[in-house]
């Protein structure tokens, strides 16, 4: 079974057999009949790198569904189930006049998956809307609610990445958005220089969410036309001691304080800097128009991706010390 119509990077590999739920007592029964080390779940497929055939049963998640639990004065609890593409999720909410979620229009990837990395851009993360989610062990096959507290969000970050990394697989979301009162995150400056552009004053988040996907059209590849990855690395947090000493050397260096005593450095700034961005290593590629972003020309395989990234890891300790963190998940 090909897998290439099923990851992002569009790499041709091969799974041992595939599996399509769309109910969760359909997920339950494939849990009690394969072992769940057989089983290799996968979402929308929008965040990981294949290196080589899966030698497991691909568990695909089709859980559809989204709805309006519950609603008070000013919020509207919102569920929406695993397999909901993201994007279309995220419009389907704006459709209600149900706000934010808008800066998160466009990434890649379904409802399901979201909160593993904590999904994030222009200034708003997942965590912000997110209430709880449900999810069942592979093992028990228990129902498991994971509160906000419980799933130890951070950066890219969260306790499926960690602690429960691989024990649960996420059955629904549920999210608190706004009715009215919209909390508008327009600070980042590519939304505001883009609304200015539309002239529009007095942003609704519909307005937001098209700016979004305007600058996000603009800058980073279609993965129907050109596999990748979104983001391949995290941007680097360092000390602010390490960081005094690099500016010295890069006084353009751009950065962001985290803390107080750590900074963040963007990725892509440091890639480009050391000259790799639209570079090409046979079809494995870094994009033109955004270094943080590796790229497939067509028939890249997972490894030679890997080499790229390795290569950009390398030179990047070589000349700024600082280590930089691969955000794709790497199956190898
Ligand atoms: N930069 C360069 N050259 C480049 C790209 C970036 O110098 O080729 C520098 C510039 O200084 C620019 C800064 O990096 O101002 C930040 O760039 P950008 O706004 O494009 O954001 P990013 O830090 O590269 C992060 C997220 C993205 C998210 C954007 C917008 C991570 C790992 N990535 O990228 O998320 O869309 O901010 O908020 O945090 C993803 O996770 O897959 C992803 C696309």
């Amino acid at each position: 079974f090909s897998l290439k119509d099923y990851n992002t990077f569009g790499i041709d590999v091969s799974a041992k057999a595939f599996v399509s739920v769309s109910s969760v007592e359909e997920l339950k029964e494939v849990l009690q009949q394969v072992y769940a080390h057989e089983l290799f779940v996968l979402g929308g497929g929008s965040n990981i790198l294949l290196l080589k055939n899966i030698d497991q049963t691909i568990l695909h998640i089709n859980l559809k569904g989204r709805v309006l639990e519950r609603e008070d004065e000013n919020y509207a609890y919102v569920r929406a189930q695993a397999g909901e593409n993201w994007h279309e999720f995220v419009r389907w909410c704006i459709a209600h006049n149900f706000g934010g979620l808008e800066n998160l229009s466009l990434i890649p990837g379904n409802v399901g998956t979201s909160p593993i990395q904590n999904i994030g851009a222009y200034g708003v993360e997942l965590k912000d809307s997110f209430v709880s989610c449900e999810a069942i062990h592979k093992q028990t096959l228990q129902t498991k609610i994971f509160t906000k507290e419980e799933c130890h969000f951070g950066y890219r970050n969260s306790t499926f990445k960690n602690e429960n990394k691989d024990k649960f697989i996420i059955t629904s979301v549920l999210f608190r958005l706004t009715k009215k009162q919209h909390q508008l995150h327009t600070g980042y400056g590519a939304i505001l220089a883009e609304l200015e552009k539309e002239n529009v004053d007095n942003p609704s988040i519909e307005d937001v969410s098209d700016a979004v996907i305007a600058i996000r059209q603009s800058k980073l590849p279609n993965p129907k036309e050109l596999g990748n990855s979104g983001s391949f690395f995290k941007n680097p947090i360092i000390p602010k001691l390490a960081f005094d000493k690099l500016v010295e050397k890069f006084p353009e260096m751009p950065s962001y304080p985290v803390s107080t005593n750590e900074i963040k450095i963007p990725a892509g700034w440091l890639i480009e800097k050391t000259g790799f961005k639209g570079c090409r290593r046979e079809d494995a590629g870094v994009h033109k128009n955004q270094a943080l972003v590796l790229v497939n020309y067509g028939k890249a395989t997972g490894e030679d991706i890997y080499r790229l990234a390795q290569e950009i890891q390398k030179k990047i300790w070589d000349v700024f010390d600082i280590h930089l963190e691969m955000e794709v998940n790497v199956i190898k």
